[in-house]
């Protein structure tokens, strides 16, 4: 038989009535005993050898432990410095015992919590009684403590305790000892080789003829092995991406336009009147250089003031509020990406549209709001629209229903809400799959006349801004948008997780 070199070396020197040690046969053989442990585990596996383990608890002093057996356990050494002050009579100062007793610092407080502890006596009102019928001098701590200093073992019960007082530490090791099977016996008898161990043939192997005498290592398919943790998609990518296939399978195309806009094509195209909440600086991320645009559409720019100032239509009636053409010029990171929906509405981005039509887009939109479990200064928004004549809010909601099944989200909520460009409005929520509460997952709505009009839009006009974290946190179930987003991240959710669909 052709055994790897180690292997024949453990198995020489094994023997079938006794067992020996591991350690012995890798200082024998001036080997690591991890070398010897992997060669005696291949024997066992092969039959010949048998491997027994025991375990074996060292203990040790720490530090503090070795302090206390020179110097005597703080309680010791304060029950003997109050017994010589006459404590066991009458109360003794605090004070006065511990100056005697040479303690200080936080062993003070060791000594006092133990001394109760273990009945040595009282402390009441800064004065010490010590009990007298105790003996210190059989104090069972001091006796283990010097057990171990001197390498004797303990009491389980002992070792418990003062390892909760960190005065010891214990250790546990295995040791394996291996004997030769009756196997092993037989083909130590019928001789065994040392053969080269190689764990790939190589093309010498084969020219040379040596592959016939190699000993070939096996693979063990078994073994734990370290997951490797490539480089990944994140699941926001993985799911803007599928949002678009689906929207794109829908009909739908893709808008594009910048981060930074002008405040006119943010807000004032949406007939967001200028003094509005959403518009001051709380919510707003301004830019500084360059803090203006130089390219709006006058004529656009006309129309959208006087819709502003007067209303549309015949009893059309507008916001009386200021209008400035400054503020329209100011440049700011965009709040939602609606601004592309009235940049494509307008004609502006790829000319005038005939309905019916459907664009959309999945881009960053920003907002200065309080960080928390459900918002971040950015995130994703799934921006849409549908151009066509005769629209209701049934259209909507079906378009809604048929895209979140694409995902798997069958249980939608519609609440009416407010939005200064669209009527009605539609708030959307979802059911979160592991917290079963109703979450807001977008808003929606139809757009108003005075938006459409200044645009130049006389169809009618559908719109939705969505929230991508939101829809993946229905679809995977995390909780809070800090797992996916920003410094904080849940590393392991990100590795791990796949955006199924
Ligand atoms: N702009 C809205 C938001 O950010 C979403 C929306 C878009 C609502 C279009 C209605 C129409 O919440």
């Amino acid at each position: 038989m052709k055994l790897p070199p180690t292997q024949v070396a453990v198995l020489e020197r094994a023997s079938a009535d006794d067992p020996t040690e591991i350690d012995e046969l890798a200082a024998q053989l001036d080997e690591k005993p991890e070398t010897i442990t992997g060669a005696a585990f291949a024997l066992e596996e092969e039959g010949l050898l048998s491997i027994s383990e025991r375990s074996e608890v060292t203990v040790s002093l720490t530090e503090e432990g070795r302090r206390y057996v020179a110097e005597g356990l703080p309680e010791v050494r304060l029950y003997e410095a109050a017994l010589s002050a006459g404590a066991d009579e009458t109360p003794v100062s605090m004070g006065e015992v511990l100056g005697s007793a040479d303690l200080e610092g936080e062993t003070v407080d060791i000594a006092l919590s133990n001394f109760a502890r273990k009945g040595y006596g009282a402390i009441e009102a800064g004065e010490i009684t010590a009990a007298s019928d105790v003996t210190p001098e059989a104090d069972e701590e001091t006796t283990a403590l010097t057990a171990v200093a001197d390498g004797e073992s303990i009491e389980d019960d002992l070792r418990e305790r003062l390892e909760s007082r960190n005065l010891i530490e214990t250790a546990e090791r295995t040791h394996r000892a291996v004997t030769l099977t009756e196997a092993g016996v037989t083909e130590l008898m019928a001789g065994v080789e040392a053969a080269e161990r190689v764990d790939r043939l190589e093309p010498e192997h084969l020219s040379s003829g040596e592959w016939e005498d190699l000993q070939f290592a096996a693979y063990n398919v078994e073994a734990d092995a370290e997951a490797p943790t490539p480089g990944k998609r994140h699941i926001l990518r993985q799911a803007a991406k599928r949002v678009k296939e689906v929207l794109v399978g829908m009909g739908f195309k893709e808008m594009q336009g910048p981060h930074v806009d002008a405040d006119f094509w943010i807000n004032d195209c949406l007939f967001m009147p200028q003094d509005h909440p959403a518009r001051t600086h709380w919510d707003r991320f301004a830019l500084e250089t360059p803090d203006k645009i130089d390219d709006l559409p006058e004529e656009l720019v006309d129309r959208v003031e006087r819709a502003h100032r007067e209303g549309v239509g015949e009893d059309g009636d507008g916001y009386h509020s200021p209008w400035d053409r400054e503020f329209a010029d100011e440049l700011a990171l965009r709040g939602h990406t609606t601004s592309l929906s009235a940049r494509y509405l307008s004609g502006e981005q790829v000319g005038d549209l005939e309905p019916p039509q459907r664009y959309f887009s999945v881009e960053k939109a920003y907002r200065n709001d309080t960080l928390d479990a459900t918002h971040l200064l950015e995130f994703f928004q799934i921006e849409g629209w549908v151009m066509a004549e005769d629209l209701t809010v049934r259209d909507l909601m079906g378009t809604f229903t048929e895209f979140y099944s694409h995902f798997g989200i069958t249980d939608l909520r519609f609440k009416p809400t407010y939005n200064p460009y669209t009527e009605p409005s539609f708030e959307l929520f979802g059911r979160h799959p592991e917290t079963d509460e109703l979450i807001e997952i977008g808003n929606s709505g139809i757009f108003r006349p005075e938006m459409l009009e200044p645009l130049g839009v006389e169809a009618d006009v559908m719109a939705w801004g969505l929230a991508l974290e939101r829809l993946l946190m229905l679809m995977t179930g995390f909780e809070d948008i800090r797992d996916v987003h920003g410094t904080l991240v849940d590393l392991d959710f990100l590795r791990s997780v796949e955006v199924e669909y």
